[in-house]
């Protein structure tokens, strides 16, 4: 997985994280607890101590939310038949009911009216909707293609238009009151760009931070006022080491893709970026999926959350989408994806997206299909912003493109009309693999998703069948075969 990582180093963390030793060297004993407690502190909690001294902070208003009478008066067995219907799994205290229409969840007139495209909300957006605009922190999890990003948009919104500010005109410069982080550039803009209809809607300005492309831009933007940023963490901290963005007034926050924002390659970065922000704050994490080994984790930055789940409880793909795994020597793969590509492009609807491993074999790839008559584009890490912004433009338009990407393109990514993804590398775990094919059967379509798996990486094999069952799909008995039990080094994942 390739990270957007900041471009500085975090100086300007470590001086807002030591205390104030001129203030305190006057009383031995309050030093010697103080610089007990700044040891053992986390990090965030020491940030948020200087937070706190500060006095200027206006008072947050977090529950907002009118339930609409049709939802009032509604029976509870209506309600208790939609959740099992729907799969829903709610735990927390003082859960609102869900909504069963947009006009339900009493968003303004003006947003409303940006949603006449769709016709009902998906499930997770019933349900998130008013737990957030009751001003609870959420765990959010929905399959892949469910509407995840509207789910924690629009009620950002209408805590943006709830707080008492300023008029727009004279919005406090770099101070946003919306703060969105997602792992990845391509997954920003396209936070953005999706949302961006509802914030105009709503007299509201953005901002996009992300690595690759001029810092100085992004600071004019900043200065001018901005209610709501979507940012990768890595240029965000670049901002906040520089203070061109400052997030005292930051109130609703939202990790998009929060197990990838709080695994190991992220963690540290996002630790940074929240311990800046006041910790009376709402919270909302998002994602399809959530294993154990984020879950603690992600307690450090939520209070009294409420945990929203739908579909099964288990790793679950999107059951949309058909999954054929075929076990393949590392040899042959070159000669199979030929041929599937033939195939596939023998008939209609063919726009396809193929991960692997690695920015080379991206590259390698597009040519070996190249010198085939297929296009291909490749997107990675070394691409330039530029070609990045151009591929993806490309294969956004284009109905029967082919595009090969490592995992930059593996979560979140929204593109129209991908019919089929090929993992012609497996990927490292069973989460990303479920998040990679989750690129097709967007928004109730189908799709068809082909794996190649090679019997050296039969140590994934037990987590791929256990997600393959779960959606009762297919195995193929060469597959039963490589299922051998994972070397001693290999730790299985564990869910829930
Ligand atoms: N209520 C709705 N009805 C129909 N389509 C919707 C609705 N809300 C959102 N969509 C569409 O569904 C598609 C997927 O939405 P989105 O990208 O938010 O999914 P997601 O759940 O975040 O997926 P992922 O887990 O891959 O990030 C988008 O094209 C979006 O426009
Ligand atoms: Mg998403």
């Amino acid at each position: 997985m390739e990270l957007d990582l900041p471009g500085g180093t975090n100086h300007h963390m470590k001086i807002r994280n030591t205390i104030d030793i001129k203030g305190i060297m006057t009383d031995p004993v309050t030093l010697v607890l103080r610089l007990w407690i700044c040891a053992e502190a986390p990090l965030e909690i020491r940030a948020m101590e200087n937070i706190k001294e500060e006095t200027s902070l206006r008072p947050i208003i977090k529950n907002h939310y009118k339930e609409h009478a049709d939802v009032t008066s509604r029976a509870q067995t209506e309600i208790d038949d939609w959740l099992s219907t729907n799969k829903v799994t709610m735990k927390g205290n003082n859960i609102p009911r869900p909504v069963f229409s947009f006009g339900e969840a009493n968003f303004n007139p003006r947003i409303l009216r940006e949603l006449s495209n769709f016709q009902t909300p998906t499930s997770i957006q019933s349900i998130s909707w008013p737990v957030l605009m009751s001003g609870l922190d959420i765990i959010s999890i929905a399959q892949t293609g469910s509407g995840k990003t509207l789910a924690y948009m629009l009620p950002a919104l209408e805590h943006m238009s709830h707080q008492n500010l300023p008029k727009s005109s004279f919005r406090s410069p770099r101070s946003p009151t919306i703060l969105v982080l997602v792992p990845t550039r391509e997954l920003a803009q396209q936070v953005s760009e999706v949302s961006k209809s509802c914030i105009k809607a709503s007299n509201l300005q953005y901002a996009t931070l992300f690595g690759g492309v001029s810092k100085f831009a992004q600071e004019d933007f900043l200065a001018k006022g901005v209610d709501v940023v979507v940012a990768t963490p890595g240029r965000l901290l670049d901002h906040l080491n520089t203070k061109t963005i400052d997030l005292r007034n930051c109130s609703y926050v939202v990790l998009d893709e929060a197990d990838r924002m709080l695994d190991m390659g992220f963690e540290p970065q996002v630790r940074s970026v929240l311990s800046q922000i006041r910790p009376d704050r709402q919270t909302a994490m998002f994602s399809a999926t959530w294993p154990k080994e984020v879950q603690k984790l992600a307690r450090d930055f939520l209070k009294d959350e409420v945990f929203l789940n739908v579909g099964s409880m288990e790793l679950s793909a999107n059951p949309d989408i058909k999954q054929i795994v075929e076990v393949v020597d590392g040899r042959e793969k070159r000669d199979r994806l030929k041929h599937l590509i033939e195939n596939i492009f023998s008939k209609e609807n063919n726009k396809t997206l193929i991960f692997v491993q690695t920015k080379v074999a991206a590259d390698r790839l597009a040519t070996f299909l190249g010198h085939f008559g297929h296009k291909a584009l490749s997107l990675h890490g070394d691409k330039t912003q530029l070609q990045r912004d151009t591929i993806m433009q490309r294969f956004r338009r284009d109905a029967s493109g082919i595009l090969i990407a490592t995992d930059v393109a593996a979560r979140g990514l929204d593109v129209d009309d991908i019919e089929h993804v090929i993992n012609f590398d497996y990927p490292n775990n069973s989460e990303d693999y479920v998040h990679r094919i989750g690129r097709t059967g967007r928004a109730g379509r189908t799709g068809v998703a082909y794996s190649f798996v090679t019997p050296e990486e039969s140590h994934k094999v037990p987590d791929l069948i256990e997600v393959l069952q779960e959606t009762q799909q297919e195995i193929p008995r060469s597959l039963l075969d490589l299922h051998a039990p994972p070397p001693p080094s290999f730790k299985r994942r564990s869910y829930r």
